[in-house]
């Protein structure tokens, strides 16, 4: 297969794709298990059917083929960000993500408590191989409205100053570290939240994404 790359390609055009948040959310037998994700579209619109990309990696992905049903949570700017450190940084293998949520049952999967500016639920119809990723085609059997503003991805960026990890499609990298305005700047060694103080942050600082206490923040040089 050619992979084109050619030397002018400026892949930073990339950056300008917009997209939401969601956390994904599917059955491991009982268990609840889901992650977060930036990368979900509504494909038709009559009887309609969503994608979501999930990488191989992901034990959401495996959860889903088996459970056939999973969730959209659909973040807004007043949910709570812990819980994208909470379900974007960490393995439903070795940790129980709903544990400090809790969850509901709508239509055979479970959705994180919580605000969120609406919930689908969507029954797997197709898996569709992309190299690292899995595109899920899903139909939508469920649907609610909920409250507040959708929070765009650009919008984590550049006001919750969040990252994201290697397994999400949209991983920046390097090219995602910016110039600061000569402040120390501090990052979270789990979520990869960074914060500017102008001395040490207060021993009582707690990451707003994930909740990490001070000592796993790590000076950026
Ligand atoms: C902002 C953000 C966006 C993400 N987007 C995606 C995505 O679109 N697809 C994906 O597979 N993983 C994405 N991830 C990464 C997964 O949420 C992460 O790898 C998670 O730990 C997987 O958990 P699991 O093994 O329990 O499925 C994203 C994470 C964050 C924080």
């Amino acid at each position: 297969m050619p992979i084109y790359n050619s030397t002018d390609m400026d892949k930073t055009a990339l950056f300008q794709l917009t997209y939401g948040l969601y956390v994904v959310g599917t059955f491991d037998g009982g268990r609840p298990v889901g992650c977060i994700i930036n990368t979900c579209f509504q494909v038709t619109s009559e009887n309609p059917i969503l994608a979501v990309s999930l990488n191989k990696n992901n034990f959401t992905l495996d959860a889903i083929r088996r459970c056939g049903k999973f969730s959209l949570s659909i973040i807004a700017e007043e949910s709570d960000t812990s819980v994208i450190g909470s379900f974007g940084f960490r393995s439903s293998r070795d940790a129980d993500k709903y544990a400090d949520y809790g969850y509901d049952v709508m239509a055979g999967a479970p959705i994180v408590k919580g605000k969120f500016a609406g919930r689908l639920v969507l029954e797997a119809l197709n898996f569709v191989d992309a190299e690292t990723h899995v595109v899920v085609l899903g139909r939508l059997v469920d649907a609610e409205k909920g409250e507040g503003t959708p929070m765009t991805y650009d919008y984590y960026h550049r006001v919750v100053k969040g990252k994201a990890p290697k397994n999400a499609p949209t991983y920046r990298g390097e090219e995602e570290e910016k110039a600061t305005s000569g402040k120390r700047k501090f990052r979270c060694d789990i979520c990869g939240y960074e914060v500017e103080s102008d001395g040490p942050l207060p021993a009582d600082y707690v990451c707003p994404i994930c909740k990490a206490t001070v000592d796993h923040f790590v000076e950026v040089k």
